[in-house]
């Protein structure tokens, strides 16, 4: 029995049509999965689902052979900007998810100040976001989202707004703390290589589905020699590949492949934004 199960999910904001079809997903005890595909193609929608945020219109979606029902402490999310509160200190930050719950005891300030630790943060437990650098301020949304040590990490895009040495360094962070931890992730980005460098599998998403998953066959821990390795570039052009050929549908489509709804899109000027930001 899987972990995460999703069984012919569907889901549609009323009115629209649907953005999540027939989804069927099997997700194993400490795996680590990512998710690709243009945006606009459902993925925030799908791992809203499987946090409990959203409930499926159709279909099933099992947490540990239970249905799930509402967002737990035993799921931990990550969205792409790092979600501080301004008016809190790093180490009220990293708290919060205990917070709601009761007054921190001296057990739990100490495992914030190990996870700053183990972040790379212990000098900054006092500091206030704004004093932070953005690499910084997602590394204390990583060590909040931790806190409750949630058996499940759901990841929206977390990095995407970071530069490339710095995501890199993250994606280890990421990596080593849900190793030690055995934590079961579902990574969502647009990134082929992020995908590749960090899953166990690739799931690629197009128009709602999820038409391809990708089994990554690289050794573990990974490391700088593997981004660097022909396995890694072979991986990534497997999902390029996947990726390509769903775009068949790009000839059909007036803004050229995105699966943002037409409806929205206003005109010709948004349409030039939307292929600028996906070059
Ligand atoms: N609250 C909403 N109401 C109506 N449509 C929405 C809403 N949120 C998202 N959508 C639409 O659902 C589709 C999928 O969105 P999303 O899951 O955010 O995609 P992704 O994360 O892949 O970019 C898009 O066409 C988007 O415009
Ligand atoms: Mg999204």
């Amino acid at each position: 029995m899987s972990f995460l199960s999703m069984q012919g999910v569907g889901y549609t904001f009323p009115g629209w049509p649907p953005v999540v079809r027939g989804v069927d997903w099997e997700v194993g005890e400490g795996e680590f999965r990512c998710l690709v595909g243009r945006s606009g193609c459902g993925k925030t929608t799908l791992l809203k689902l499987a946090a409990g945020l959203l409930h499926p219109g159709e279909g099933h979606i099992r947490f540990r052979d239970r249905e799930l029902a509402t967002p737990g402490p035993d799921v931990g999310f990550v969205f792409q900007a790092p979600t501080l509160l301004e008016w809190h200190r790093v180490l009220e930050n990293v708290l919060l998810p205990v917070s709601l719950q009761h007054r921190p005891t001296p057990a739990e300030i100490d495992k914030a100040h190990q996870l700053l630790a183990q972040l790379g943060l212990a000098d900054r437990a006092r500091h206030y976001p704004r004093q932070l650098s953005g690499g910084q301020q997602s590394r204390v949304a990583l060590a909040r989202a931790l806190i409750l040590e949630p058996s499940l990490m759901l990841l929206d895009e977390p990095f995407a707004a970071l530069d490339a040495i710095t995501r890199e360094e993250l994606q280890d962070d990421l990596l080593h703390m849900c190793r030690l931890r055995k934590t079961t992730v579902l990574f969502v980005t647009h990134d082929i290589a992020e995908a590749v460098y960090l899953g166990d599998r690739v799931a690629v998403m197009d128009a709602g589905r999820i038409v391809e998953e990708i089994q990554v066959d690289m050794a573990r821990p990974r490391g700088p020699a593997t981004r660097t390795s022909p396995a890694m570039s072979r991986h990534c052009a497997q999902v390029r590949h996947v990726m390509h050929m769903e775009a068949g549908y790009d000839r059909l489509s007036p803004n050229g492949g995105e699966s943002v709804r037409p409806e929205l899109v206003e005109g010709p000027q948004l349409v030039e934004g939307l292929r600028e930001e996906r070059a």
